[in-house]
């Protein structure tokens, strides 16, 4: 899959790849980046081959430093916004993709920067990496999710001081807070990324993907409710475990 201006898509075998790339523009997050990426997070979606996707930024300087000025002030009616949010809700579609998706960080990983790295399930981060949320610093809020995603992973209070004061914090700050579950050296980090996707990816990818959705979901409910869906996620694991077996075992004979 390819002819992207943006987005770098590449398969390998059961790990999708996907590059942030506008590196000369420190990857920053444009209407066409947005297009191209709900392509690909569309394809990862379908793609059964895919056990688990890896979202990095090309370049030397940043994952992603937010979304393109550029296009501030070139921004639709909020109606127009919403219409086409309404075919190409690419938030949404992050929540729907069942494949875990990890996210490797390095320098600036800036509003929707960090947002985008949000709708990954693990994130790793390269010493090197610079976070923020500058929205209210310039007098709008995140757009694209962070109010939500945020506060789930590092907690209320310092989601806020996050998003009101629109600091900077480095890798340590991110991985004390949560927001990031290891840090390792820049040079490190795409094979730090790539040997977490081959671990996840050399699982039944079907386990992997209830075990995603059980927390997923489960953050959502009452603890009574989240353990119902765990033993509902698990029962329907253990009722199709024969059939998967069998073609497992077909595709290795
Ligand atoms: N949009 C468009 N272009 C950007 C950009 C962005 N967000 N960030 C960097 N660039 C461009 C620069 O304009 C520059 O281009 P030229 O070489 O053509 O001049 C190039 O990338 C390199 O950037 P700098 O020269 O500025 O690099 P630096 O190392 O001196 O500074 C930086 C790096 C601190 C990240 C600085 O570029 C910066 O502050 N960028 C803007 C960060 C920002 O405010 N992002 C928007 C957040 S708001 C948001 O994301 C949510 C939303 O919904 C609006």
């Amino acid at each position: 899959m390819d002819g992207f201006d943006t987005v770098i898509y590449e398969k390998k075998g059961h790990v999708a790849h996907v590059t942030l790339n506008r590196p000369h523009a420190l990857n920053a997050y444009s209407v066409k980046m947005r297009d191209d990426l709900f392509e690909v997070m569309s394809a990862v979606r379908a793609d059964d081959e895919v056990r688990v996707a890896v979202l990095k930024g090309a370049g030397e300087k940043a994952f992603c430093a937010g979304a393109d000025l550029t296009e501030f002030l070139t921004a639709p009616s909020v109606v127009r916004a919403r219409r086409i949010r309404g075919v190409r809700d690419l938030w949404g579609l992050f929540l729907k993709v069942p494949q875990p998706l990890i996210a490797a960080l390095h320098g600036y990983v800036l509003g929707s920067g960090l947002e985008i790295a949000l709708f990954c399930d693990l994130r790793i981060a390269a010493d090197d990496a610079v976070f923020g949320l500058p929205e209210v610093g310039l007098g709008i809020i995140p757009g694209a999710g962070a109010t939500q995603t945020l506060p789930r992973v590092a907690g209320l209070p310092r989601c806020l001081d996050m998003l009101l004061t629109g600091r900077r914090f480095n890798a340590e700050e991110a991985y004390r807070y949560g927001i990031v579950s290891r840090v390792v050296p820049r040079e490190r980090l795409f094979a730090a990324a790539d040997e977490m996707a081959r671990q996840i990816s050399g699982h039944d990818p079907a386990a992997a993907r209830k075990a995603k959705q059980a927390v997923a979901r489960g953050l959502d409910m009452s603890l009574e409710q989240g353990l119902e869906l765990e033993r509902n996620l698990a029962a329907s694991l253990m009722k199709n475990r024969p059939a998967r077996s069998k073609k497992t075992n077909k595709q290795m004979s």
